[in-house]
């Protein structure tokens, strides 16, 4: 059974604390929190202080994505407003082995993005060092795009390299996701399912976090 994330991206930022109530009470595994900067992606969201306050209201995983140029710079603070995960974009990081360390040694689990262009045979020598890998199913920026049907090889390549490693790496497709593609998305072998507009756009966010939950 597949994890569900839901990207709180396409909450309705007015009513966040009714939000919350409806992922807690769900069967949601983990809060998806997307940081833009308009600089690494053409987009900006949110960041630390609605972290803080998201933070206060579940105590469900926090599990933030950081579309950021030099992460560096906001991994403390990150730790503080209370990620538990903390996931970097390989396109972002000159020194990712490092920024991997300070992000473990802050007391998070360490998660790499990669792009959709982005050949996932470039995880290689960093696989063993991280917790969760980020599969970028769309290009990072915006909620509501398309599955880019590409990110299926990827996903079973990563699985492969995970596994012939002997590896508990998580595998999360992020973009895309809905109930008509996640079922192939989960046999490919991915752990985790981020769903932002499938899940909050829908008539019923609590049916539909069941119905991708329930899928298998
Ligand atoms: C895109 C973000 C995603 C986004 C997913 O840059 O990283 O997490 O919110 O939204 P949907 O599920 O609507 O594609
Ligand atoms: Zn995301």
């Amino acid at each position: 059974m597949a994890l569900i994330a839901p990207s709180l991206l396409s909450a309705n930022f007015l009513q966040l604390e009714t939000e919350c109530k409806m992922l807690n009470d769900s069967q949601a595994d983990w809060f998806h929190l997307d940081v833009m900067d308009g600089r690494f992606v053409p987009n900006i969201s949110f960041g630390i202080p609605v972290i803080e306050h998201i933070r206060k209201a579940t105590s469900k995983v926090c599990d933030v994505h950081l579309m950021i140029l030099e992460p560096e710079r906001y991994a403390e603070a990150f730790a503080r407003a209370g990620a538990d995960h903390l996931t970097v974009h390989i396109e972002a990081c000159t020194h990712l082995h490092r920024n991997i360390q300070q992000i473990r040694a802050l007391g998070m689990k360490a998660g790499v993005a990669v792009n959709p262009h982005t050949p996932v045979a470039l995880l290689e020598d960093i696989i063993g060092d991280i917790d969760l890998v980020c599969l970028m199913s769309v290009n990072p920026g915006f909620g509501g795009q398309s599955f880019i049907p590409r990110t299926l090889e990827k996903i079973r390549a990563l699985r492969q390299m995970i596994d012939d490693n002997g590896l508990n790496v998580q595998i999360e497709i992020d973009g895309g996701v809905t109930l008509a593609n996640a079922k192939e998305i989960i046999d490919a072998g991915a752990d985790v399912l981020v769903a932002g507009n499938t899940v909050f756009k829908s008539d019923n966010p609590v049916r539909m976090i069941d119905a991708l939950k329930n899928i298998r």
